[in-house]
């Protein structure tokens, strides 16, 4: 008898056996391919195996594979120049030197704790901002605690913009804003009366793809200066072109004070990251935040390939419109299929909100349809967090129209199969 190698691995995994990913598709071990609707990890932004990141990462390793980052290198040099030419104006300072983004916010907030000489971070509810302990306990969901005696900073977690499900029980035409506005009271009266920063993620990834209201970030942005506390954007899910902008603080119009990014800027899976921040923000000593693998050259060659691909108007175009014609259709299965409670997204960040017959989210019937989609030739992701009702469909953004087409016939078929 074979010996089953997946028993060493500590992780419970599926049967499935990954063998070969090309452009959007992946392939198991019997040949099957997938279309692959969760970009792995919600990292590969340019899918399997792009060519021009294949390239940049060979030739880099001919080169030099890694130096210590207290030495310059053209690459980090180079790719901290891009990112900030990039960003939002008032970030002026690249840090790379993270190991993915549970680090890159943990630095994000080590400087604005050293900045405002504050403590506390305000995360929201349903949040997922890493898993380090210290992310961990202020991701906002009480199952990630659950197993682990964490301690971590003071963290305080606020209603999210959930509109369909108001925590106040508001309509989003009428409600004037009162996630934001009732965030003083927590700071006021749950707080330690030291808050460093709110930490947010523009969209909320694993929180259901939690699109926030028009006003939502001007309001927010008011409220942080109010309160001298700074603004921190989680853009590990929603940056590097995702929402169709390069960062999706340019699709909400915010000027945060630093921002994190990772996940998409690796391109075709480049273990990378970075803190981007502002000059008040840039004072953490030189080794308070520092990785071995962070500022790794290759990763770099491949972010800068990956940056110069998405950095490019009809490429953001296309996402745009790939977008635009899966939340069409969806919308349109709406009505034909009564599983469906919502489609938000932005850009290639969509979500499908999943209710049973009575009209109840459904974690059950959202799990069943995510394991079924796969007889459909769709790798599809659930949120876990909050009700765990909410299909993602994030595919890589080289996405063409057609692609786009052929992922919402086989959701529908999927849906009209397995959807009551
Ligand atoms: C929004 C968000 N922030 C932070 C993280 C943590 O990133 P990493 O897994 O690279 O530490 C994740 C990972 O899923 C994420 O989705």
């Amino acid at each position: 008898m074979q010996f089953d190698d997946s028993r060493a691995v500590y992780y419970p995994v599926s049967d499935l056996r990954i063998t070969r990913g090309s452009g959007i598709y992946v392939t198991d071990s019997d040949g099957r391919d997938y279309i692959d609707c969760a970009s792995a990890t919600f990292n590969l932004s340019l899918g399997y195996g792009h060519p021009g990141v294949l390239r940049a990462i060979r030739e880099q390793s001919e080169k030099l594979i890694h130096a210590t980052s207290s030495f310059q290198t053209d690459v980090i040099n180079k790719l901290s120049a891009r990112l900030v030419e990039l960003a939002p104006k008032r970030l002026t300072k690249a840090h790379l030197k993270v190991s993915g983004g549970s680090t890159a916010n943990e630095g994000a907030i080590k400087m604005a704790q050293r900045a405002t000489g504050n403590r506390d971070v305000v995360t929201l509810f349903r949040s997922h901002v890493g898993q380090t302990m210290a992310m961990a306990g202020l991701s906002g969901n009480a199952f990630r605690k659950k197993s682990l005696p964490i301690t971590a900073v003071g963290g305080l977690q606020v209603p999210d913009p959930y509109c369909l499900r108001c925590f106040y029980g508001q309509e989003r035409d009428s409600c004037g804003l009162m996630c934001v506005d009732r965030i003083a009271d927590f700071l006021e009266y749950a707080s330690s009366g030291s808050v460093a920063a709110v930490l947010v993620e523009p969209i909320s990834g694993n929180g259901g793809n939690i699109v926030p209201p028009d006003g939502y970030f001007t309001r927010l942005r008011e409220l942080c200066d109010t309160y001298n506390v700074k603004l921190i954007l989680d853009e590990i899910q929603t940056g590097i072109g995702r929402t169709g902008r390069m960062f999706a603080a340019d699709h909400f119009g915010v000027e945060p004070d630093a921002m994190t990014v990772g996940k998409g800027l690796g391109g075709s899976g480049a273990q990378v990251a970075a803190i981007l921040a502002s000059d008040e923000l840039s004072g953490l000593p030189a080794n308070d935040h520092s990785f071995t693998y962070g500022a790794n050259l290759l990763s770099a060659a491949a972010a800068l390939a990956t940056l110069e691909v998405i950095d490019d108007p009809a490429f953001l175009a296309n996402v745009r419109t790939t977008g635009a014609v899966i939340m069409e259709r969806l919308s349109g299965i709406r009505s034909l299929v009564p599983c469906v409670a919502d489609v938000r997204g932005v850009g290639l960040m969509i979500g499908v909100e999943i209710v049973n017959s009575e009209g109840r989210p459904s974690a059950e019937l959202t799990n069943h349809l995510a394991q079924r989609a796969m007889d459909f030739g769709l790798v599809l992701r659930t949120s876990r967090y909050g009700h765990g009702n909410v299909l993602k469909i994030r595919p890589p953004l080289i996405l063409t129209v057609e692609e786009a087409h052929l992922i919402c016939d086989r959701f529908e078929a999927l849906l009209r199969a397995h959807g009551d």
